[in-house]
């Protein structure tokens, strides 16, 4: 897949619910909306993702949500999507509030490896800021995956003002000490919450300083599409990789490779793009009208934007972080 501004689209990310166990104060304001849930269904998904590796050179899928364990058929998503053809590198991000129950049959099943999401280590914080979660069970959670085999584990922190600027080291620590990649994420203005967001962002120059109080840290090769900024880190006995994804100050779109699916069925082609491009509209329950959704991928990464630069009303729960 090659878009409109001649970039090379092989990464899907695939939204399977919209549904959350947790309801974190940067993603959803305090009442949910009311908005329908939306579940894909299993074969629908299995047959979008062989469509696009078969067809269109597809090589990664991460499944996300919402929170993705909460599909009641991940796993068996998971085994068919891993039985496919030439399966894609299959990962999937999580909040880890269910993954300790559930690593061993995802591994069983073929997923290659996880994205643990962990902004504070503070029970007391964790429940305040996800409205309930509880931290045990997400470090639970990856202790299992690394147990498993489900790795590199990587923990996605975002990084907000007055929240948890000053415990990054502190999870940077945590992480490196089991092995896991710890990455640091500045917060994205989007969603009904864009307006508040703004103020508690915190600038990548800014985290790596805290960082480098207690860390070395060196730059290493990015990949090319790898949003992330990796630093080989050393400090404290520890080694082991960093990285900060600054959406704000330093941003990647130039090298995106990336579409996403929606729960609903809908492409969406960037985060900052709120055009929606119905695939199920091809899907009868059955087969695929291949020719169907090709026209629609078309005019998708023909729209797909240069940069994200409109606001999103719409918060990542539904869009697949
Ligand atoms: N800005 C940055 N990251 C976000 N995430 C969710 N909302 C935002 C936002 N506004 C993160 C989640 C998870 C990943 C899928 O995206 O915390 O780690």
């Amino acid at each position: 897949m090659i878009d409109g501004h001649g970039r090379q689209i092989d990464q899907l990310r695939l939204s399977i619910t919209d549904r959350c166990n947790l309801a974190c104060r940067y993603c959803v304001p305090a009442r949910p909306d009311a908005h329908a849930v939306g579940t894909i269904d299993v074969e629908f998904a299995v047959r979008l993702v062989d469509w696009l590796v078969q067809a269109h050179g597809l090589r990664s899928v991460r499944l996300t949500g919402g929170e993705p364990l909460l599909h009641p058929q991940v796993v068996a998503l998971v085994g068919r999507l891993s039985r496919l053809g030439s399966p894609p590198e299959l990962t999937l991000t999580t909040n880890g509030q269910l993954l300790a129950a559930r690593a061993a049959a995802l591994r069983v099943a073929g997923l290659d490896r996880v994205n643990v999401s962990l902004d504070t280590l503070g029970p007391q914080r964790f429940a305040e800021l996800t409205r309930g979660g509880r931290v045990r069970h997400t470090l639970a959670g990856i202790e299992a995956a690394l147990a498993l085999g489900l790795t590199p584990v990587r923990i996605n922190v975002v990084v907000q003002r007055g929240l948890n600027e000053h415990e990054l080291a502190d999870i940077a620590g945590w992480g490196l000490a089991r092995g896991c990649a710890v990455r640091f994420l500045e917060v994205m203005p989007i969603g009904p919450l864009a307006s508040v967001l703004d103020r508690h962002l915190v600038a990548a120059a800014e985290i790596l300083e805290r960082l480098s109080e207690r860390f070395e840290l060196r730059p290493m090769a990015t990949r090319p599409g790898q949003p992330a900024i990796d630093y080989a880190a050393t400090g404290g006995g520890l080694r082991g990789v960093i990285g900060i994804i600054a959406p704000t100050t330093r941003p990647f779109c130039a090298q995106c490779r990336r579409l996403r699916i929606t729960a609903r069925g809908e492409l969406v082609t960037c985060l900052h793009d709120d055009r929606r491009y119905d695939l199920r509209r091809w899907w009868d329950g059955r087969t695929l009208d291949r020719a169907g959704a090709d026209a629609t991928l078309r005019a998708a990464l023909t729209d797909k934007p240069a940069a994200g630069v409109t606001a999103q009303p719409v918060c990542m729960r539904s869009l697949g972080g």
